[in-house]
C-alpha cells in the first residue's frame, strides 16, 4: 500500500511511522509513506499557500495553485484515489476502512485554516473523508487515522497474536465490540477473573466471549 499526503505539516505526520507496528510495517515494506509539503509547490515569491475568502469573513483559504500542482504531480506516482479529509466527508468507519485496505494506493489531502479552494475538491479529489462530527485544527490527524486503521487490516502487518480478524466492528463478531479482557493476576484488588476464562474449556469460553461483546454506540 502507497500513502502519499498532502500537508503543509509534514513533521507532525512523519514521527508516527518511526515506532512501534506502523514502523515495522514501513520496515517490511508493507506500506510505503510519503510525505508532501504544499508549500514546496507554491510559485508564490514567498511560498504563499493561502488567501483570504472572497464574499469576506475571518480565516485563510488554502489556494488552487500550490494544491493544483502538489496533487497534479503525486498523481503520476500513486494513483490511488485523491481523499480530501474534510468534517464534511463521509463519516470513516470499519467497513470503509476494510474497502479501503484492499487499494494499492490513495493520496490523503490535509487541509488547514477554513479549508482548501472549491475548485480543487470539484476537479480533483475523489472522494472526501471524516473522522467523527467535530472539527480538527487539520486533516494531519484524520490522514494518520486511516494510514492506521488501514495499514493493521494489510495482511502481514500485525504479527499471529495481534489479528485483526476478531475485533471490534469487524464482520467476525457481527460489527460488535470485542469482549473484555484479563489478564495476570487471577485476583487483584479482590477482584477475580471470571471463572470460565480460567476453565480451559473452549467452546464455553468462546460462548462467554460471544455473550459479552455489546453493541457499538450508533
Ligand atoms: C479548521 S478545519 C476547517 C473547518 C471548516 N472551516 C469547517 O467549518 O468545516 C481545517 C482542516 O482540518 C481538517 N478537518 C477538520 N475536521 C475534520 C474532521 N472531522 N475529519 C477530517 N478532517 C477534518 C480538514 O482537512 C480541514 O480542511
Amino acid at each position: 500500500m502507497r500513502f502519499d499526503i498532502l500537508t503543509l505539516f509534514p513533521s507532525l505526520v512523519l514521527p508516527y511511522f518511526e515506532d512501534s507496528i506502523l514502523k515495522r510495517a514501513v520496515t517490511k515494506k508493507k506500506i510505503a509513506v510519503n510525505v508532501h509539503n504544499i508549500r514546496d509547490y507554491s510559485k508564490d515569491k514567498h511560498k504563499k499557500v493561502d488567501d483570504t475568502p472572497y464574499g469576506g469573513g475571518s480565516g485563510m483559504v488554502m489556494a488552487c495553485q500550490p494544491l493544483f500542482d502538489a496533487i497534479k504531480a503525486v498523481k503520476r506516482k500513486n494513483k490511488g484515489p485523491v481523499i480530501y479529509l474534510s468534517p464534511a466527508g463521509k463519516r470513516l468507519n470499519q467497513e470503509k476502512v476494510e474497502k479501503l485496505a484492499k487499494l494499492k494506493g490513495m493520496i490523503l489531502l490535509c487541509g488547514r485554516y477554513e479549508g482548501i479552494d472549491q475548485r480543487v475538491i470539484d476537479e480533483l479529489v475523489d472522494e472526501e473523508i471524516s473522522i467523527g462530527d467535530y472539527v480538527l485544527t487539520g486533516g494531519e490527524l484524520g490522514a494518520l487515522v486511516i494510514m492506521d486503521t488501514v495499514s493493521r487490516l494489510i495482511p502481514g502487518v500485525l504479527g499471529a497474536e495481534e489479528s485483526p480478524e476478531e475485533e471490534s466492528f469487524s464482520a467476525s463478531l457481527d460489527r460488535m465490540l470485542e469482549y473484555p479482557h484479563y489478564t495476570k493476576p487471577e485476583v487483584y484488588k479482590e477482584k477475580n477473573v471470571p471463572a470460565v476464562l480460567l476453565s480451559g474449556d473452549h467452546a464455553e469460553i468462546k460462548k462467554w466471549r460471544l455473550a459479552h461483546c455489546k453493541k457499538p454506540s450508533p
